[in-house]
């Protein structure tokens, strides 16, 4: 049986893969995009979203457009890693037939976790403004769901726009915060994400003259410049394929339950993610978080999707 996922989403390279992948895997089914700022404005990523679903003859997937700005903390957008507008390509625009629904993300999130009560995944992989507002409109939203899925944060290993954030925690930490502790979350953070790129061999071979391989080219190809720039790490860790990957494949992650906390302090410790492994507050766990990953699994399972959806 298929999972049902609504997919929280600042597309963004790696966002657009993770689209692609939702498409695709059967045991996925895709039922609404909502939009969040942070690789660029929600305006952009937005269109973008509505851009992707076009380019795969998806129309029937309805998105709802999200915040245009986190609860407390200045706006802060990244095109510099992901390309003008969000996204590297030139995506055609959307056309009236991914209008995006009436209703703002928040209640999209609510109306579509009480329409699947029990069933739905909500897999965030932006900035989490939308999450907490939907909370906010419905305090029982983690019991309405199966699961709130969540790319971001970086437990042990180095943050990617501070020493101790990830830019989805960084972007809105008093969203993080109230999420991660509110909603009994599988956070998936750059500790499993940073260093599992796609192959080098696999994106050289993409067809750069059809425009969906060529899209995913130039996705892959500009995302992985800047791990290569600031990392010395060669193809891009895509990070929120993984979180989806994880939906379909139980033995791809390596979960483990905590104690979870996001700062929300501002300076340093703005959008850190603390993982209590030893225990030290004595709290019973209120997630669980993938600490590793199988990565030979994981590129086998993203790579034979993203094939198909290009075919
Ligand atoms: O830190 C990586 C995350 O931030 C990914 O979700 C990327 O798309 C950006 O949103
Ligand atoms: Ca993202």
């Amino acid at each position: 049986m298929s999972t049902p996922l609504l997919l929280d989403t600042d597309p963004g390279c790696d966002d657009a893969l993770a689209i692609v992948f939702a498409l695709e895997h059967a045991d996925i089914d895709l039922v609404g995009l909502t939009s969040i700022f942070g690789n660029a404005p929600t305006a952009d990523t937005t269109r973008n979203a509505r851009s992707i679903l076009e380019l795969f003859d998806r129309t029937d997937v309805p998105v709802a457009a999200g915040a245009d700005e986190p609860l407390l903390v200045d706006l802060d957008t990244a095109e510099h890693i992901h390309g003008p507008g969000g996204i590297k390509g030139d995506l055609p625009e959307p056309t009236t037939a991914t209008e995006p629904v009436s209703v703002p993300a928040a209640q999209f999130i609510v109306d579509q976790a009480r329409e699947h009560e029990g069933e739905l995944t909500l897999a965030a992989v932006g900035r989490l403004t939308n999450v907490a507002l939907a909370l906010a409109l419905e305090p029982d939203l983690p019991d309405l769901l199966d699961e709130t899925l969540i790319m971001g944060g970086s437990a042990f290993e180095a943050g990617n726009v501070s020493p101790l954030a990830s830019a989805n925690f960084w972007g809105d930490p008093h969203a993080a915060r109230r999420v991660v502790r509110d909603t009994d979350p599988t956070v998936v953070p750059l500790d499993a994400t940073q260093h599992s790129g796609l192959p080098a061999a696999w994106i050289e071979g993409l067809a750069r003259d059809a425009p969906r391989s060529g899209a995913v080219y130039e996705w892959a190809t500009y995302y992985s410049q800047d791990d290569l720039d600031r990392y010395g790490i060669e193809t891009a860790a895509i990070h929120d394929v993984m979180a989806l990957a994880g939906l379909v494949d139980d033995d791809l992650l390596e979960m483990e339950a905590h104690f979870m906390e996001v700062g929300a302090d501002d300076g340093l410790a703005q959008g850190a993610l603390a993982v209590d492994v030893q225990g030290t507050r004595d709290e019973d766990p209120n997630g669980r978080v993938a600490l590793g990953v199988d990565a030979d699994r994981y590129r086998e399972l993203v790579t034979d999707t993203i094939d198909r959806a290009i075919e």
